[in-house]
């Protein structure tokens, strides 16, 4: 029950990293000499490139992993390993641990993000003249590209990863020095330890130091409105590549065949992205239970907030790493996109502009464009396929222009408005997206 080390030893690199500068400090304020510090530091070097290595043996005697690093290094360097704890306490260190590796988690969850929305660009762009379906209620609603589509995703995933930066902007603030919870008598240096590991500035109020872990739910927050993006992406390719879509083909290293059923390819990948976002989500309500009726400053109970947050992190790392190579190598079919888009009477909205436009009220209008509708499937056609005395039938003001306007590519390249369809608005969109990825460094080309 006591011993955590199985799990928190993966902040073996961080604790190393923060003891080293926590006997730097304490060195330059003379509070340890400069003979210990070294032998202290060079102790801690070792260590660490044992940990990296994977040539530490953690020892569940020892408890934690700062523990373990501390019980080592006395081992080796004898009386001075014992005075890097001068002046700090387990619960500013673990505090510091955290931080540090989740600030770094973040900042790889983001470049992972980058990296899908660099596949989608591509694809995007590799897209741009395929049109389909728009849905709402999941019923056939109007023309759009596929490329406006995977720009939608691009646009809910561009959210994911500021929200991921806003977290860990805010939590670039350094617990230690905060000792237990009430600082330390000792002429210590805080603004000099948080500068070496690269944090803003101290945190503010020892007690809160030790006892935050919002900085935690913060960025499993900000992962669990990740999951469900993802969730929701993973829900739309298994339902294009259902036979009654068939609007995309997953490729053979993304699905499964089944053990039964010769003529099955599932789109198993996309599924597990969909299931593991409940993961997610569990790690963040966890941690909101873990925290929720806990006093200041620390508790016990908080050591039980690093699987759910290592958790969290490797679910989404791992699904996003799926899906940009899923998207990389789906294909998508454009002639069964098409033709959903006939079948579905997506032309009726056009019908009703049309004669709006011509001084018809639009209530009118959209009723006229219901009947023509009903024409079609009583009589088995589409709305194409009417002829123009069919629809002068139902209003005498048709002409030969209205079998132009409803064509998908005419419906969509009248939708020239920001944000909108038309391929101008669409180009606009993935040259303005690259920039951005650009900016954030990202060889969106390698995709
Ligand atoms: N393993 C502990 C944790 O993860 C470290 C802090 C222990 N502090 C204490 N006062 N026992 O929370």
């Amino acid at each position: 029950m006591n011993a955590s080390v199985d799990v928190d030893q993966r902040l073996g690199p961080e604790d190393v990293r923060g003891s080293v500068a926590h006997v730097r400090m304490l060195a330059a304020r003379g509070i340890v000499s400069a003979d210990d510090a070294k032998k202290i530091e060079e102790g801690l070097a070792r260590i660490g490139g044992e940990i990296e290595r994977g040539e530490m043996t953690w020892r569940a005697d020892r408890e934690d992993v700062h523990m373990n690093v501390e019980a080592l290094l006395t081992e080796r360097i004898g009386e001075a390993g014992g005075r890097l704890h001068t002046a700090r306490s387990r619960n500013d260190q673990v505090a510091t641990d955290m931080r540090l590796w989740t600030r770094s988690a973040c900042a790889r969850t983001a470049s992972k993000i980058d990296r899908l929305i660099a596949v989608l660009s591509v694809r995007a762009a590799g897209t741009i003249d395929v049109v389909m379906p728009g849905y709402t209620h999941l019923q056939r609603a109007q023309p759009v590209r596929l490329a406006h589509h995977l720009l939608a995703w691009c646009e809910m995933l561009e959210r994911d990863r500021g929200r991921l930066e806003d977290a860990a902007k805010r939590m670039n603030e350094a617990p230690l020095g905060a000792a237990a919870l009430a600082g330390t008598t000792f002429p210590i240096d805080r603004a000099h330890t948080a500068r070496e590991l690269g944090f803003e500035r101290p945190m503010r109020n020892s007690i809160d130091a030790v006892s935050d872990r919002d900085f935690l739910l913060e960025s499993l927050s900000a992962l669990s409105i990740c999951a469900v993006h993802l969730s929701r992406i993973s829900e739309e390719l298994v339902l294009w590549s259902a036979q009654e879509f068939a609007f995309v083909e997953m490729s053979d290293r993304f699905t499964t065949g089944s053990s039964i059923m010769p003529q099955k390819k599932n789109p198993d990948m996309a599924e597990l992205v969909r299931g593991k976002s409940g993961r997610v989500i569990g790690d963040l309500v966890s941690l909101l239970v873990l925290m929720k009726g806990l006093p200041l400053a620390y508790n016990r109970d908080m050591q039980e907030d690093k699987r759910p947050a290592f958790d969290a992190f490797d679910t989404i790392d791992d699904s996003l790493d799926v899906l940009a190579g899923a998207l990389a190598t789906a294909r998508f079919e454009s002639e069964r996109m098409r033709a959903a888009l006939v079948e579905g009477f997506v032309e009726a909205t056009e019908i009703a502009d049309w004669l709006a436009a011509r001084g018809v009220p639009f209530r009118e209008a959209h009723h006229v464009a219901g009947r023509l509708v009903k024409r079609c499937v009583d009589a088995g056609k589409t709305l194409p396929q009417l002829t123009l005395d069919e629809y002068r039938a139902e209003h005498p003001s048709f002409d030969e222009s209205i079998f132009v306007a409803i064509e998908a590519e005419t419906a969509i390249e009248r939708r020239d408005v920001l944000g909108g369809p038309a391929r101008k608005q669409v180009s606009s969109q993935i040259a303005a997206l690259r920039e951005r990825l650009v900016a954030r460094g990202v060889d969106w080309a390698k995709e």
